[in-house]
């Protein structure tokens, strides 16, 4: 996943690479692509909801994503939430998260809703709870990841009540 120069230089120590979480520019899409295919996750629409977008960026790629649908009416879906596994364990998902989650409240979005296969513990852990997938409001069962996404038909449904949330 990452370039060969880029490996090269991390295991050498020869370079302390600077990460930084910063919402995504158009430049990034193809890096997003990659990183979110690595992954087994969806990434068929992102270009259109690129602009809530956040990215982790070593300086050389793209190394983290997490990615903020706005729905409407309040409600928005937290999505397309990948590290690369080099790079795990850093605290890079918690300072996306909370990009995300800060981006999401200046939207006016107070319900964010999660659809994971992976990482219910996670974001229990970051204020999420779980929710019969039955019970989604309609402008998440509007979303292709909802919707159309078989990766996602037997994720499970979360909800994160962003005034309530205090773990982000
Ligand atoms: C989930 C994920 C984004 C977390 O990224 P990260 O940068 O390693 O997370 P952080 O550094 O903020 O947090 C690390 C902590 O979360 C825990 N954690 C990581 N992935 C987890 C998972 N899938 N379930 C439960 N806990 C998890 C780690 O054990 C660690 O716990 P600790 O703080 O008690 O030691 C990353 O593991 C990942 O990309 N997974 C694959 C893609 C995925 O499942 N995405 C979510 C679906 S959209």
């Amino acid at each position: 996943m990452l370039s060969k120069a880029a490996q090269e230089a991390i295991a050498e120590g020869s370079i302390q690479a600077r990460i930084s979480v910063r919402k995504s520019l158009d430049s990034d899409l193809r890096g997003i692509e990659l990183l979110l295919s690595s992954a087994q996750l969806p990434a068929s629409d992102i270009e259109r909801h690129l602009s809530t977008f956040f990215v982790a960026d070593n300086g050389y790629q793209i190394i983290g994503v997490g990615g903020l649908e706005n729905c409407g009416s309040g409600i928005g879906l937290l999505r397309s939430f990948v590290v690369a596994p080099e790079f795990r364990n850093q605290g890079i998902a918690a300072r996306m998260f909370a990009q995300v989650a800060a981006a999401a409240r200046q939207l006016g979005i107070s319900a964010l809703y999660l659809l994971t296969n992976t990482a219910q513990d996670y974001f229990a852990k970051r204020g999420f709870t779980r929710m019969a997938r039955d019970d989604a409001p309609a402008p998440i069962r509007r979303t292709s990841q909802y919707a159309n996404e078989p990766r996602c038909g037997a994720a499970t449904l979360m909800l994160c009540q962003l005034e309530s949330s205090l773990t982000y």
